[in-house]
């Protein structure tokens, strides 16, 4: 990469914004970095990095790409300032994937040892043993096969975990058995005795753990999620776990975060709540994902998370 390219970095919250000005500056020396809320010359910018909302993202006019700082870029994409013709690159990182593959695997080995319960008999000094399944015996279904997806199937197959996944598209994943596309969502459900959502969130994903899909998983299955709280319909996940339908879930994302005071998820037995905490993007693994992001668009290549705006992820 040889011109002085220019990069703004556009975060509301003002220590953030220093904490990635800093990474990004050690990551390319030879490049102008500066905090996009006050550059001069905004005309001139080749590259904004952004967190969150994109406010401000207009001034920037002549723009080669935006790199979002999250893997989900759904916020993004509803942003009315969001140039659509300026290519889109969510972050593609190997420490993000790594982060949620343990926050997954984590969980569902929770959940396939009983731990909910066991932890509720010791609050009750209850000494209940039931032999647990191995993971053999075990089926973990992963929504979506994505950088997340595919990470965390994978590791759950190290496990022994019987593992299915499903995506939009057919995706080969060695001893993964996958399906594909709304047609083969119930033969994945009713399989998936753990479920994990690792989906985007677009429009034909919203909602889509909702009390249909409850119906279909196996009798006293659990639910992990860990894409965004607009997947979980929070009535019909109630519902279903007070029907029995549903043992136990494991949320970390939330319609409204942070989850409010006094909200039913927070006190409910059955679940456990994480804050927002599944993988965080690192500045140090990140602001280097971001200069490869850009040096394989600079080179005529199609880098790594670029979005489908079409699509929606
Ligand atoms: N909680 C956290 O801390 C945290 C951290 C990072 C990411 N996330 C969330 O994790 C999710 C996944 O991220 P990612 O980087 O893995 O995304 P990704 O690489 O874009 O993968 C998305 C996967 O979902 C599949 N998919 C999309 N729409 C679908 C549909 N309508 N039906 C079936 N499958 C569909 C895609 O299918 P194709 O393969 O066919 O395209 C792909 O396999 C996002 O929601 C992100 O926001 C959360």
């Amino acid at each position: 990469v040889s011109r002085r390219y220019r990069l703004a970095v556009l975060i509301e919250d003002a220590d953030r914004a220093r904490v990635w000005l800093e990474a990004l500056r050690r990551a390319v020396p030879d490049w102008q970095v500066d905090d996009g809320r006050r550059v001069a010359a905004a005309d001139q910018v080749d590259f904004v990095v952004l967190w969150g909302r994109a406010e401000g993202l207009s001034r920037f006019t002549h723009l080669r790409a935006i790199l979002s700082l999250g893997a989900g870029v759904d916020h993004v994409l509803r942003d009315p300032d969001l140039p659509r013709e300026v290519p889109l690159i969510r972050m593609v990182d190997p420490g993000l994937a790594c982060g949620m593959v343990e926050y997954v695997s984590c969980h569902v080995l929770r959940h396939h040892l009983g731990a909910p319960s066991l932890e509720r008999s010791q609050r009750e000094q209850r000494w209940t043993t039931v032999t647990p399944q191995l993971a053999h015996e075990r089926t973990v279904g992963i929504m979506g096969l994505g950088a997340m997806g595919s990470a965390c199937a994978t590791r759950l197959t190290q496990f022994g975990f019987q593992v299915v996944g499903w995506s939009r598209t057919r995706k080969s994943l060695a001893g993964v058995t996958v399906h594909a596309g709304r047609h083969e969502l119930p033969a994945f459900l009713a399989r998936s005795e753990i479920l994990v959502c690792l989906l985007p969130l677009t429009e034909d994903t919203r909602d889509i753990l909702d009390a249909g899909l409850c119906a279909r998983l196996p009798r006293g299955a659990a639910i992990i999620n860990a894409a965004r709280g607009e997947h979980l319909v929070e009535d019909d996940l109630l519902a279903a776990l007070d029907a029995g339908q549903i043992s136990g879930a494991t949320l970390d994302v939330f319609r409204v975060e942070p989850l409010p005071q006094g909200h039913p998820f927070w006190q409910h037995p059955c679940i456990s709540v994480t804050p927002h905490v599944a993988s965080l993007t690192r500045p140090g693994s990140g602001a280097q994902s971001i200069v490869r992001s850009i040096s394989s668009l600079l080179a005529g290549e199609s880098p790594p998370g670029l979005v489908n705006q079409e699509a929606g992820y």
